[in-house]
């Protein structure tokens, strides 16, 4: 297969290049920023995908070169997400990750309304952009509570409040400071969480990540967490296939929390998880990401243009259209119907 992973940190995905070229195939790293969609005014579907540089003009990248296309972006998702659909819709190569899905994903606040639409266990959220009713708030959420700014990672801009002083003078700071934030039950997990590596129907690799010290409620291995594999139940398996798939993710980092109780729940989705847990578990889950690859990428170029897996699981997001499509091909049906009887 040609894959193109599409990155600004090709260090950081030395292992998936490793995995590539293992099972024999070819690799090549391209900057999304210096990605240019060229849409052409063809009706036969003649896009094409170039690659700015300093020469005079930019190098065409052509569909037959392109067979796999794997996103690894940190960030600048906007972009990013346009381009992989480009890729796929347009081009006709083959992702795991699908453009929307990835667009989700960059976006708690997205992602836990769609989780929660799916019938998902997510904790307790309130999104608001209000400084008001904060006592409420805490009333409905108890402390302490969890603040997350909508996108980040890394535990980097998520906090906890512990007194309804600190929530008081905190919401309404972040919401004046024109932060986009949510509001969270805490989970009692004493410090602890897992990340969870799904690829295609299955778990890759688990890992349980514990903060590294009772002075933070971050498990994240960037926030010094430590990382051990963990094999996890069918059941706690299962919930993180079905909310990796609900958003459209054949390959995502899910993280889930379980509580003293043994209730899980689902904190959050990654579409770019890090690879510090290849060191920490020995597992390259990468190879199974080449693997699916593999499996699927022939079937998706050999789909007619717009009714490929991927284009009808980027449907799947949109039902309300279909519906109301056929509700309207109905009407004109009836239409139609009452305009012969007349004849
Ligand atoms: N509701 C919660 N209750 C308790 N701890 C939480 C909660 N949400 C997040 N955490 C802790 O904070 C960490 C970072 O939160 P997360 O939502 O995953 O954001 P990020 O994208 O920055 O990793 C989690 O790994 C977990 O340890
Ligand atoms: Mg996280």
């Amino acid at each position: 297969m040609k894959i193109i992973v599409l990155t600004n940190s090709p260090a950081e995905n030395v292992k998936l290049e490793d995995a590539a070229k293992q099972r024999g195939h070819e690799v090549r790293f391209i900057n999304p920023s210096k990605a240019m969609q060229y849409i052409s005014q063809h009706e036969r579907g003649l896009d094409r995908l170039y690659v700015a540089n300093d020469s005079k003009e930019p190098e065409r990248i052509y569909s037959k070169d392109v067979d796999v296309v794997i996103p690894r972006m940190g960030g600048g998702v906007e972009y990013g997400s346009a381009l992989l659909r480009f890729c796929v819709e347009n081009l006709g190569a083959y992702s795991p990750v699908n453009g929307w899905g990835l667009h989700l994903a960059s976006n708690k606040a997205w992602c836990l309304q769609k989780l929660s639409s799916e019938n998902i266990h997510v904790p307790k959220t309130i999104i608001t952009c209000s400084p008001k009713n904060i006592a409420w708030i805490v009333e409905q959420l108890k402390l302490p509570v969890i603040v997350k700014t909508w996108s980040g990672s890394c535990g980097r801009t998520v906090g906890i409040c512990d007194s309804k002083q600190s929530a008081n003078s905190l919401f309404s700071f972040a919401v004046h400071a024109g932060l986009k934030i949510l509001l969270e039950e805490y989970i009692e997990t004493g410090g602890t969480d897992f990340r969870v590596w799904v690829i295609g129907d299955r778990v890759s690799v688990a890992m349980r990540r514990t903060s590294h010290d009772k002075t933070d409620f971050r498990a994240n291995i960037s926030q010094g967490g430590k990382g051990e594999k963990v094999q996890l139940s069918e059941q706690d398996e299962a919930l993180c296939i079905r909310a990796a798939h609900s958003i459209g993710l054949q390959v995502a980092g899910v993280d889930l929390m379980k509580d003293a109780d043994g209730t899980s729940y689902i904190i959050e989705i990654n579409s770019n998880p890090g690879v510090k847990i290849i060191d920490i578990t020995g597992v390259n889950p990468f190879i199974d990401v080449i693997k699916l690859c593999e499996d699927n990428y022939k079937k998706h170029k050999s789909a007619p243009s717009g009714t490929s897996a991927l284009s009808k699981e980027s449907m799947l997001l949109n039902d309300d259209f279909f519906t109301s499509a056929a509700q309207m091909m109905n009407q004109n049906k009836m239409l139609k119907d009452a305009l012969k009887l007349k004849i």
